[in-house]
């Protein structure tokens, strides 16, 4: 009987082996394991290597983990989005409910806002120049405008390789 639970034993762990082994998942392996399993190259994130949103507003080039899998070792855990506003133009206002954003100003001058939570939220505005970065914290609604005569652009880094997008009108 023992012997026959041992059998059973074995036969089970090397079923999941075999399974680890054969499904990457990032609940059975290091995240040494991952990142290990990446070439050099794959470590060079480029957004415009992405997906891509475009109308006559903005352009938005977004680096995320099904693209790029060096974003979604668990230790790293990042998404990468290039954002090209047109002058004048206002960028779709909305909330990540998964993650928080640290916008970087690259060129052009920004308004950017964001709502506190609560039944009277307060509104935090902020004028951006290049150079500037802020951040808009998980779940909070946020507008960016390029008030500048010439295009803006702008890099926002997620803490978190899955921050997801849901659109607001404000
Ligand atoms: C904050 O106030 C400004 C000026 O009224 C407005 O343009 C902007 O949309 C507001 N921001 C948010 C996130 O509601």
């Amino acid at each position: 009987m023992k012997c026959i639970i041992a059998l059973a034993a074995l036969t089970l762990a090397a079923f999941v082996n075999q399974a680890a082994a054969s499904i990457p998942s990032f609940g059975l392996q290091t995240a040494a394991a991952i990142r290990s399993g990446l070439q050099d190259s794959d470590f060079r994130i480029n957004p415009s290597k992405g997906q891509i949103i475009k109308n006559e507003k903005f352009v938005v080039q977004i680096a995320n983990v099904a693209d790029f899998p060096a974003l979604g070792g668990q230790d790293v855990q990042s998404q990468v989005a290039r954002v090209l506003v047109r002058a004048g133009q206002p960028f779709l206002p909305h909330y990540h409910p998964r993650g928080t954003e640290t916008l970087n100003a690259l060129a052009g001058v920004f308004r950017v806002s964001f709502l506190f939570e609560g039944l009277n939220p307060r509104n935090v505005t902020n004028i951006l120049r290049p150079g500037d970065s802020t951040v808009f914290p998980q779940g909070l609604p946020h507008a960016t405008t390029c008030i500048s005569k010439t295009d803006c652009l702008f890099l926002s880094v997620f803490n978190t390789a899955d921050p997801g997008l849901v659109p607001v009108n404000l």
